[in-house]
């Protein structure tokens, strides 16, 4: 895939809804971490090795739960109003589980048979399908925005993002507000705990308020209480 970078769909996700922007920088921090992680395993470290191998275990459950909201709310609504609109994606959508079920795999390869072979099959795999994955999250944000701001409200959009905040399990939520929170800017932290606040139960957003501060850094918890204050 040759990719041109454009920066209209940049500008217009300033204006429009994105429900993509965060749970995005979620995965792309996730992937980062991970490959990191695994690069650099001491093969001969016990310890370091379970580690390593409960990262990237996670790292495939929360892309492939994210898979899964894609597949139940974002394509079905782009289809409904655009036909055809997510074969591309679709597809991708299909080499992702295939990929997930070769790292898992490879995981297992490694576990059983700890070795600088297996650690850079390993990695190697991971490096593959975070570059594959960075270029398809690029056309959601790009390609797919663009049909979903043609075809829908961003009133409409929000609420489908709604219908998939809802689906989470209150553990699932706090997994992936562990993971996004770090990875977000100031601003948008601030705007997504608000927005939690204005609509969720209190004892939710208290649960993720508490998990979002427990994550920061100290100066980020802080600016993100002053922010919410
Ligand atoms: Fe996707």
């Amino acid at each position: 895939m040759t990719l041109t970078l454009d920066a209209a769909p940049a500008r217009a996700a300033a204006t429009r809804f994105d429900g993509f922007t965060n749970i995005h920088k979620a995965i792309r921090a996730a992937l980062a971490e991970t490959l990191v992680l695994a690069g650099r395993v001491d093969v001969e470290d016990a310890a370091d090795r379970a580690a390593t191998i409960q990262a990237v275990r996670w790292l495939l459950t929360f892309c492939a739960m994210h898979l899964a909201k894609e597949d139940t709310y974002i394509h079905p609504a782009m289809e409904a109003r655009r036909h055809g609109s997510t074969a591309a994606r679709a597809a991708e959508h299909r080499e992702h589980e295939e990929a997930f079920l070769h790292l898992a795999s490879a995981v297992e390869a490694f576990e059983a048979r700890p070795s600088a072979a297996s650690a850079a099959f390993l990695y190697r795999g991971l490096a593959v399908f975070m570059a594959e994955n960075l270029l398809h999250m690029e056309q959601e944000e790009s390609t797919d925005n663009a049909v979903l701001w043609d075809a829908y409200s961003d009133a409409e959009l929000a609420e489908i993002e709604g219908r998939i905040v809802a689906s989470l399990k209150p553990e699932e939520a706090a997994e992936a507000f562990r993971v996004m929170l770090p990875a977000l800017a100031p601003t948008e932290r601030a705007q997504l705990l608000s927005g939690i606040r204005a609509k969720a139960p209190a004892p939710v957003f208290e649960m993720l308020s508490g998990v979002a501060l427990s994550v920061l850094p100290a100066p980020a918890a802080a600016r993100l209480r002053a922010d919410l204050a």
